[in-house]
Formats: C-alpha cells, structure tokens, sequence
C-alpha cells in the first residue's frame, strides 16, 4: 500500500542525500510522520537489501518511543530559511528559558565577592595574592565593609539579606558569615559536599515559603544541592537503581501532559523501567479523574513523578486531585517514592505539594533556574525527609542484596548500612569512589542563599508579582489574538499554554472543519506556522498531550511577540481552510 509523503520528508532526503543530514535523524523524523521503514528507505535512494540492514540495525521501537519535541530544530530551520528569503527575524516560542532575571542579586553578589577577596588580602604583602582568612570577627569586618560601601550597587539587599540570615540561621554570626564568604572565594573542596550547613539552613527557609506555603509538616528535610534540577532528577534515578529500589522491569507512573524528557528517562536502556501514564483530563481543566488515579493502586508501580505545575499546561494540581492521588497511595501502595518536580512552584498563588501528604514518600525537586532567570547558574535542589521511605526499604531488601550495597559504600563508612538515602545520593553522584569531591561549587551555593534570602525578605511578594503580572500580560496577549477564553485560575504558572488546535479549529470553522484538518498529521500545522509565519512552537503531543495541540512559551518572548504568535495560529487554520473544498 502506497503512503503519502510529507514533503518536508522529500525535503530532508534530499538533504540525507548530500550528507546534511544522518541516516538515523531521518528514520527519525520517518517515524514521526509515520512512515514505514521501507518507505523511508525508498525515500533516501536506499536498495532492497540495504532497507532490510537499516531496519534489523536500527532500533525501530527505540525510535518510535522518542519524543517530536526532536522535531523543534527543524523548525527552527524552517522559520530562518522563510526568514533569509523575506528578512524577517524568526519568532521562537518553543524556548523554556525565561528573558527576565533578578538583577539586585547579582550586584549584591559582587560586593559579597569583592568583602571576600578584600579580605583574604589582610596581611599579604604580595601583589594580587592573599591567603585564608580564619571565621573569628568576619561578621564585624563584613559590617566594616558595608558601612564603606553604603550605598554601592547591592549594599541594601546585601546588608538586609545578612541581618535576615544572622537573625535566622541557628549559627554563630561568624560561623555563618564564614560559610558564605569561604563559598564565595571557593578556595577549597565544598564541604560537606552535599550542602553547606548555611546553605541548607536558609535553603529550607525558601523551600518552606514556596513549596510548602509556610506550612511545612512534621519533621526536616534534608537537602542536596545540585546542578539545577535537570541534575537533580539523574541523580535521583541513579541512585534508586544504586539501590535497588527501582529496578528493571519495575513500573514507574507519571502524571502527563509533561515536560518531555520526563517520559524519555525511564525507557532508557540504563533503567529500563515501564511507563503507565497518570493522564490528566484537559476538560477538568488538567486535573487527574478518579479513573486515572485508580492505577496507582497497582502493587507493581514503585515510583511515581510529575511535573507540579507542569509544562506544558501551566496547571498545578488542586488540593482535591493531590489528596484524592495521596489517599490512593496511601491506603494501596505506602511504600511508593514520589518524585515531584517544583520547578514552577514560585509562579502560583496556590500551591498544593505531596510533600505536605506524604513527606515521608517524597523526593522533592526545585530549581532556581526559571523564577531567577538563572538558567547558566544550574542552581537545584532536592529535598528529602527524615524518615524517608527509602530507608526502610532498603533495610527490607534481601541480606543479599544488602551486602551488595554494603560493598559499594563501605569506602565511606564502617557501617554503611546505615548510611540515609540522602546522603547515598550524593555519594552516587560521584559514583562512591569520588564522592568527597562532590556536590555543586561554593559560589553556587551562596547565589543560592541570596536568591532565597531575596525571597525571604520580600514580605510583599514584590518581585513575584512583577513576574506574574509579566506572564499575565503575555497571557492575554496570546488568548486575545486567539479570539479564545483565557483561562483564569490560582493555579496557573501562565509559564507556557498548550493550545488545542481541534477546539480552536472547531471554533472558528466548525465541527466538520475540525475533523477534516484533524485527518491529516498535526505535524504539518507547525510546518506551515514556521515556513509561512516563521513561528516556532513545540507539538503538544511530545508531552503526551493532546496530539492536536502546540506549546507556546511566553517566558522567552514580549508581550507583542505573544499576540504574532496567536495571530499566526489563527492566519495557518485559515490557510487550510481555504486550501480544503467548500
Ligand atoms: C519541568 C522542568 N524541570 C526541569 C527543567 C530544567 O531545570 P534546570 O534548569 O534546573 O535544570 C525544566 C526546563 O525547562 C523544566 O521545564
């Protein structure tokens, strides 16, 4: 039976063709547009024979299983060559990073760094060299140094950040001036490698706020520091494959739409566990339905994780789905470790975690990177209970398997049974051998603390309405091009909207309109948005969401650019609707 052929494929051929582009990125892109092998073979000038090695050489199903957001660099490509023949400039809101950022932190930084450098020059005699200084009277010589530089660029916040700190922090001032000042010049190792003391004293402090809404449970957190959350989740799935708890074979549930490397991750070989989704349900407005939470009842899935709020719907999880999920947990699979990734907490009004449910279940993952706009920073953390449920069960696991555990981290400790999850996973950052030369560096660390403490002491939420009124702005614009209901909620971050293509279709065309631009492959709509409006936006679909539906990212464009985006979206269902017979 004879396919139809994108042409954008007959493009890429040609393209493979004078070694522009590879075989595999191909079958790639081949599979997405769902293409058979053969076909894709034909396509590239392949024989018979050859076809037949490319399909037993490549992995097929490997393939199928990665997501379409692969397709966002052809896009990209698309819109700049509509752009070097028209002179536009490309409008790309496929992009995460945000394009606003704290600026009073990083001066207050500099000064911190410039008392730290001042410092170690006490007593030196020789050009550009100083040496470590010792904690006794830092807290007086940092107070020295800010009535000298009062009224410098970041000397208020500065000044206002150490006294929250001296007041808060359960430490000797010098102590904790110490810790900073020390992390800051980065002299030596970070010690101890998974948090500095300081650091994880105040870090919890913002945690507290953000995540928890000032309303922490019973019990502390212990926190690791990591290179931003994309770190954060690694180590966490090394570790609990370290540690038997999840193995191959295992289930792991995930609640979708979601941010899509999240799907990717766990069906890679090196963990090779099985995905059941947690399907959100876009007419409860990307709530889980009872029918959905009810597969967490299933013994066999031992991890579930999610985005909360998520990319790409901006919706958090309301108090009703969290406890409905919690009680599920709780009463069939106690044991389950639950991954919650909190990137977009700081962007909500209303914020309901796991981690005040089941605590205890909970691996808590934040990043500073999107709120601070700090993305090149890396700066993460996760946070881990107490009494985590981890622990226990690697006491259940089999003496066996124990004393295999007991063998990779007895370089550590003369009873490394009793070493806590917490502390394996910055070990196993560092795969045990190397573990005491690892954990994030010391200026990562302080920026951390003066992002928190930026928070901390903004009792108005200033900076966090600056920042939501942005993205409403942003919002708006797009709804409003779309000529579609805005959608209104505490809940909802505004970081990203994920547009359905079939409703907005029906609601300017009609039903019948819908199912006919529904029939063709919705890959097409965002070629024609990229060639013809030179607007890049990412498939719905490679977030398990709706697979008529696209992602635009307001954090990485202005207010204009969000109303072109929707305008172009609105200009391509018109372009089909010409296009197909009356
Ligand atoms: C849900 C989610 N988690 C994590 C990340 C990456 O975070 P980080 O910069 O801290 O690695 C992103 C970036 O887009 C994201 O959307």
């Amino acid at each position: 039976m004879s396919q139809t052929i994108h042409p954008f494929l007959s493009e890429i051929a040609e393209e493979v063709k004078r070694g522009g582009i590879s075989r595999r990125d191909f079958f790639k892109y081949a599979v997405i547009c769902g293409l058979s092998v053969s076909a894709a073979g034909k396509l590239i000038g392949l024989t018979g024979p050859e076809i037949a090695v490319a399909a037993s050489s490549i992995d097929w199903k490997g393939l199928e299983q990665e997501s379409p957001f692969e397709i966002k660099n052809l896009l990209i490509q698309k819109a700049e060559e509509a752009c070097a023949k028209s002179g536009c400039s490309i409008l790309n809101a496929g992009r995460g990073n945000p394009n606003f950022l704290n600026t009073e932190v990083r001066k207050s930084f500099a000064l911190l760094t410039l008392f730290a450098a001042e410092l170690a020059q006490q007593g030196s005699t020789v050009k550009d060299l100083g040496y470590r200084q010792g904690k006794s009277g830092m807290a007086a010589a940092l107070q020295e140094f800010l009535k000298k530089h009062h009224g410098d660029p970041g000397e208020a916040f500065l000044e206002q950040a150490i006294s929250y700190a001296l007041s808060k922090v359960a430490m000797d001032a010098d102590e904790i001036i110490f810790q900073l000042v020390d992390g800051i010049q980065a002299d030596f190792y970070p010690d101890p490698p998974r948090i500095f003391p300081v650091t994880e004293q105040i870090v919890r402090k913002y945690l507290d706020r953000v995540v928890f809404s000032g309303a922490p449970p019973q019990g502390d957190f212990h926190l690791f520091a990591t290179e931003g959350a994309t770190a954060a989740m690694i180590y966490i799935f090394n570790s609990l494959k370290e540690n038997m708890i999840l193995n191959p074979g295992d289930k792991v549930a995930i609640v979708t739409p979601i941010f899509s490397p999240y799907l990717e991750l766990p069906v890679l070989k090196d963990y090779g566990l099985e995905t059941v989704y947690i399907r959100g349900s876009e007419e409860m407005d990307w709530q889980v339905p009872d029918s959905e939470v009810a597969k967490l009842k299933d013994p066999r899935i031992k991890a579930l994780y999610m985005v909360n709020p998520t990319n790409p719907t901006s919706v958090s999880l309301n108090a009703d789905t969290v406890k409905r999920m919690a009680k599920t947990i709780r009463i069939h699979n106690p044991d389950m470790v639950i991954i919650s990734d909190t990137v977009y907490a700081s962007f909500v009004d209303e914020f309901n975690t796991f981690g005040k449910e089941l605590p205890e279940n909970i691996l808590g993952v934040y990043s500073y990177s999107k709120y601070f706009g700090v993305t090149g920073w890396r700066l993460g953390v996760v946070m881990v209970h107490e009494d985590c449920v981890i622990n226990r069960l690697i006491k259940k696991l089999p003496k066996a398997k124990q004393a295999q555990l007991d063998l990779r981290y007895r370089l550590i400790s003369t009873k490394p049974g009793d070493i806590p999850f917490h502390e394996r996973l910055e070990m196993d950052s560092r795969q045990v051998a190397l573990a005491h030369t690892g954990g994030i560096s010391g200026p990562q660390q302080v920026a951390m603390c003066l992002f928190s403490l930026y928070e901390l002491t903004d009792d108005d939420y200033v900076y966090k309405k600056s920042i939501m009124d942005i993205l409403k702005k942003r919002w708006t614009a797009l709804y409003t091009a779309l000529a579609m209901p805005e959608p209104q909620g505490k809940n909802l971050t505004r970081y990203y909207a994920l547009i359905d293509l079939k409703k907005l279709a029906a609601k300017m065309y009609g039903p019948a309109f819908s199912e006919q631009l529904t029939a063709s492959h919705s890959l097409e709509f965002l070629f024609k948005l990229a060639e013809n409006h030179h607007t890049v936006c990412l498939p719905g679909e490679g977030f398990a969401g709706p697979n008529w539906s696209l992602r635009v990212a307001l954090a990485n464009i202005d207010e204009k650019n969000c109303r072109d985006v929707g305008l172009a979206i609105v200009a391509v269902m018109k372009e089909y609707k010409q296009s197909m017979p009356a």
